[in-house]
């Protein structure tokens, strides 16, 4: 290389690209170095989940059981909490916990109480959720809606604020599950609306304890297979929906309609539903034992490379998207 080249490579113009490049690639070690930092003493934390008797609960629970946490574990019916007692270690304590029932949850904050003594609540993991009905939305009525408020949004912020004292105690975490559908509303019914609400209450709950060293992460999954996306439920649900209609919206819709619907929703959940569940718990892991936990985990490849971007696009985005895959109705303009 002759002095003329050397001097062109390092002339100003390269040297802002170097700089930059410099700069940029030791921002990613710094920011991984710190992510991969971890809490000491895991065998001494209490991490209360709710929602254990299937799906990613139950998965999150022996987990964090093998991890070496003590685990208490809510669970909605006693054979879900018989079954998770006996495949973990003796160490893993189940409570039954309806998220709905105030009553419930404040008997399970008192066993808490006795549980964790003087070390109060490490991490409370808000999992509980249903999804249906799902569906366009004016099929739904209130109680439609409500059904799924109550548990995902109402049962999470009454979770919260009754377990707060205890995880002030010991400057733990919140750990709330919300969704992609958090982000973008593709779906009809309460759902949606209430894991933006998860969302929100989320961000705002943060921002007003961080002052007592409590963090709050989001969960943002996307689409995996459990109960929340089985088939099955999901249309026995839209028939009956379909079903409660008066005779002029169905006839504003077709006859065929629901048939389509149907049919693009099985081609779209069968296409996307990820069996690897262990994405999302190991997100849910990072949140409670990493030393810098991040604020949001998206979970899964639909989630990094579709819905979270399209999050950020113009809503147009999404309403030409759904408008094109989504049937037409018979009577549409
Ligand atoms: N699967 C997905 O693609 C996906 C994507 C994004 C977010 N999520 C969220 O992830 C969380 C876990 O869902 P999952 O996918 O693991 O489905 P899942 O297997 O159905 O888990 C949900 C759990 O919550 C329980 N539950 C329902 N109502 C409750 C109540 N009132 N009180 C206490 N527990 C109650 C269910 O009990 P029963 O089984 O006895 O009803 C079930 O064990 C939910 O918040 C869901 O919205 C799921």
């Amino acid at each position: 290389m002759d002095t003329e080249n050397t001097y062109e490579l390092i002339s100003n113009e390269n040297l802002w690209i170097y700089g930059t490049g410099a700069f940029v690639l030791l921002w990613i070690l710094v920011w991984l170095y710190r992510d991969s930092l971890e809490i000491e003493h895991v065998n001494q934390k209490y991490v209360f989940v709710t929602g254990c008797d299937s799906g990613f609960g139950n998965l999150l629970c022996r987990q964090l059981d093998r991890r070496g946490f003590r685990v208490l574990a809510g669970c909605l019916t006693e054979k879900g909490a018989d079954d998770l007692k006996r495949a973990t270690g003796p160490y893993l304590k189940t409570v039954l916990l309806d998220v709905t029932n105030t009553e419930s949850i404040q008997k399970a904050v008192e066993w808490t109480k006795k549980e964790v003594g003087e070390k109060g609540l490490w991490g409370l993991v808000n999992n509980a959720g249903r999804s249906l009905p799902m569906g366009p939305s004016e099929w739904m009525k209130i109680e439609d809606f409500n059904s799924t408020l109550k548990v995902n949004m109402f049962g999470v912020i009454e979770m919260t604020m009754n377990f707060l004292p205890l995880i002030k105690q010991a400057r733990g975490r919140v750990v709330n599950v919300a969704s992609v559908l958090g982000r973008v509303a593709a779906n009809g019914g309460g759902y949606c609306i209430s894991k933006f609400a998860v969302e929100s209450f989320s961000d705002c709950l943060r921002r007003d304890i961080h002052y007592f060293g409590i963090k709050v992460c989001i969960i943002e999954p996307g689409f995996f297979k459990t109960q929340v996306t089985s088939l099955e439920p999901i249309e026995r649900e839209l028939h009956r929906l379909w079903n409660q209609l008066t005779p002029e919206v169905k006839a504003s819709y077709g006859e065929k309609y629901l048939d389509k619907y149907i049919k693009i929703q099985r081609l779209i959940m069968n296409a996307v539903c990820d069996s690897d569940l262990n994405k999302v718990t190991n997100c849910m892991e990072h949140a409670l034992v990493a030393a810098y936990p991040r604020t949001r985990y998206s979970a899964g490849w639909d989630a990094k490379f579709a819905w979270i971007p399209l999050s950020y696009m113009p809503a147009c985005v999404v309403d030409i998207a759904l408008k094109v895959i989504m049937p037409r109705p018979a009577k549409s303009v």
